[in-house]
């Protein structure tokens, strides 16, 4: 086995048992199926609580981000029930939620805290969420000001971080409303809240932002029109419940698809991953890099497509830079270190700018790739809004930090793999959680 969770300290040449030593392999080879996209999963559970009736979720998320919405959910009245991949939540309707008694915790979740406050904004009643020591530095009052537009009274921290207390109104009055930052959790909130206003809501977007909010909403029943960058609600419907299948999530597919994408001679098959348009640029800029990546088995799920993908090891390290800049880089926003890490794998140059919310993620994803490339021995300049990577790296095995964040433990460990000697990453065993508990066991099965 050259992959192994250092969970037994006698075994582990670190002192923390949260460190994971990754040893380099030769190829990945098999077959996956992933637990559900996080993003759908958490709007799937918050619009079955507000339908009337019972929704039955199947391959729902695994991850931690994803159960903080369904306790939130069940604080604020919302009978949910899930069984391995399966939950079943009975809606209480447009009106039905009832104050919380306690504070919401969204966890590490910044989905869960922005979305919610979009559904809190129209209730009768004041609630306060609030989250983990990460969550509660990350900006939100981008989030509260188109909120209190409509109506709501939100209070933040003095630094306009979250707790956040939430005075709902209802009915919420319409806005037109122009994100000021490409956030699809925002475009979300904004459109959440707008089920519960008087009229019709409108959110433009400057660049396209993922679209799961959108294309959910309709799954459920309400009027939404969709126009360019534009998306518009009417107020005031009674969603209907549903049956969906959530798709795997591309952005956890990301990690094995870069790996065998890294690792000459890998094939690997990964089943029912959702291809959204919106999310799925990583695959293109894969393809572009010479990565030979297929679709079979197309269908659409939830209104959501979705299909198996086929990845065999061929990334070429003789390409022109990646330079990736401007309206790609919403669709690539949770991907963007991991290509960081992948470029660096294969020698290429990597040019990355108007990035700048990379630095509000889960920790300062542009930082915590720059350090972590760095130690491993990668040429790479750090800078406001992104990074230069300069061609010709060879990744050695290095001491590296997940910094506490889900995505970076993962995108070292894809590296580490395709790196000279060993690498100890540390605080990265639980920090997957928050996304993909099961991903070191999904690595060492498809390890070669
Ligand atoms: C998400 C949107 C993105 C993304 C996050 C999930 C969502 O955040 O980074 O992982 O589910 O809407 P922003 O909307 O803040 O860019």
């Amino acid at each position: 086995m050259r992959l192994m969770t250092r969970i037994d300290p006698s075994r582990s040449t670190s002192s923390s048992d949260d460190t994971v030593k990754v040893s380099p392999i030769n190829r990945v080879k098999g077959e996956l199926r992933l637990p559900g996209d996080k993003s759908i999963s958490h709007r799937a559970a918050m619009l079955s609580a507000l339908a009337s009736g019972e929704s039955i979720l199947q391959n729902f998320s695994s991850a931690q981000d994803c159960m903080a919405t369904l306790e939130c959910l069940q604080a604020l009245g919302v009978d949910v029930v899930k069984a391995d991949s399966t939950v079943v939540i009975q809606g209480v309707g447009p009106a039905g939620l009832q104050a919380p008694a306690q504070n919401l915790n969204a966890q590490n979740s910044g989905t869960t805290m922005r979305l919610l406050a979009g559904i809190l904004a129209g209730q009768p009643f004041a609630a306060t969420i609030t989250g983990d020591d990460s969550l509660r530095t990350r900006p939100m009052l981008r989030v509260a000001e188109p909120l209190r537009l409509m109506g709501a009274r939100v209070a933040a921290e003095a630094n306009g971080c979250a707790p956040l207390r939430i005075e709902g109104q209802r009915p919420l009055q319409s806005i037109r409303y122009q994100l000021p930052v490409a956030s699809a959790q925002i475009k979300s909130a904004v459109l959440l809240a707008g089920l519960a206003a008087k009229g019709i809501t409108t959110v433009k977007e400057s660049s396209q932002t993922r679209d799961h909010t959108e294309r959910m909403l309709l799954e459920f029943g309400a009027q939404v029109i969709r126009n360019g960058n534009a998306c518009s609600i009417q107020g005031g419907p009674t969603l209907h419940p549903c049956q969906l299948f959530i798709p795997g999530d591309i952005s956890s597919a990301a990690f094995f698809i870069a790996a065998a994408a890294v690792l000459p001679h890998s094939d690997l098959c990964i089943h029912n991953v959702g291809l959204n348009p919106t999310r799925s640029a990583f695959l293109a800029t894969l393809r572009a890099m010479g990565a030979d990546i297929g679709v079979t088995d197309e269908r659409l799920e939830g209104g959501e497509p979705v299909g198996a993908l086929h990845v065999h090891g061929k990334a070429s390290k003789d390409l022109p830079a990646l330079e990736i800049s401007g309206a790609i880089v919403p669709n690539l926003i949770d991907e963007l270190p991991l290509l960081g890490f992948v470029a660096a794998s294969i020698g290429c140059a990597m040019s990355l700018s108007d990035a700048q919310e990379l630095r509000f993620k889960e920790c300062d994803r542009i930082a915590a790739t720059v350090d972590n490339l760095s130690r491993m021995g990668a040429r790479i300049k750090e800078r406001t809004d992104g990074w230069q990577l300069y061609a010709g790296s060879k990744l050695h095995g290095a001491r590296l930090s997940s910094f506490g964040d889900h995505r970076i433990a993962m995108a070292c460990a894809v590296a580490a793999l395709g790196a000279s000697g060993t690498s100890d990453i540390e605080s990265a065993r639980s920090a997957v959680a928050v996304s993909l508990p099961e991903f070191w066991t999904l690595l060492e099965s498809v390890a070669n």
